[in-house]
């Protein structure tokens, strides 16, 4: 049975992915966010198969949105995260982002219409609630699905939330968190295979 503990897996990076993770992991190095942003990535290729969006864009996206977080104090990340979180931490959280992911992909020399492309999704991935493009909706996507995969025990400790309880939420704001019907049916896939893990406890 496939079970959370699979990941991360090896994931088909190209070069310049490859070279981004690396200079994002650093900054990855809070809560299980590099886990996360591994889980988010192999979501986010899965959704590509399907719809056609703009490789380049989605991956390093996916791989840069949340390099925010380290910019925050420990205060501050207690703030946004959880069930009610404190927007102003949230969107403190992506406008750090915006300005390390600009950094870093300057760094490697990435095209500059690329770059704004993937910063124009970073800022908002959490707080905006709509989206500006199919790549856009891509990666929104990608990074909620994680919550149905790899982060749902990391969320059941860190929140010290009933397993079940979890699941429960996580399937009433199904409907409304997803752009794309695949993403639905992939968090419910994801959904069953939790709730297998839940009776076997
Ligand atoms: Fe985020
Ligand atoms: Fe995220």
């Amino acid at each position: 049975m496939e079970t959370v503990k699979e990941y991360p897996k090896e994931l088909p990076l190209t070069p310049m992915e490859e070279e981004i993770f690396r200079l994002a992991t650093p900054y990855l190095q809070v809560r299980d966010n590099e886990r996360h942003t591994r889980d988010a990535f192999e979501f986010a290729l899965r959704l590509l198969e399907r719809y056609e969006g703009e490789r380049e864009v989605v991956g390093l996206a996916t791989i840069l949105h949340d390099v925010g977080w380290t910019a925050l104090s420990k205060e501050q990340m207690s703030r946004a995260w959880g069930p009610s979180p404190d927007m102003a931490m949230l969107r403190l959280h992506e406008e750090a982002g915006v300005e390390t992911a600009r950094r870093i992909l300057g760094e490697v020399g990435c095209d500059q219409t690329v770059a704004e492309k993937v910063v124009a999704i970073i800022d908002g991935h959490d707080t905006r609630t709509s989206a500006h493009s199919l790549d856009d909706k891509v990666v929104k996507d990608a990074d909620k699905l994680t919550r149905y995969r790899a982060s749902f025990w990391t969320i059941v400790h860190l929140l010290s939330i009933a397993p079940d309880d979890l699941a429960r939420r996580l399937e009433q704001v199904m409907d409304q968190w997803f752009f794309l019907d695949l993403s639905r049916s992939m968090a419910r896939h994801e959904l069953a295979l939790r709730r297998i893990e839940v009776r076997r406890l």
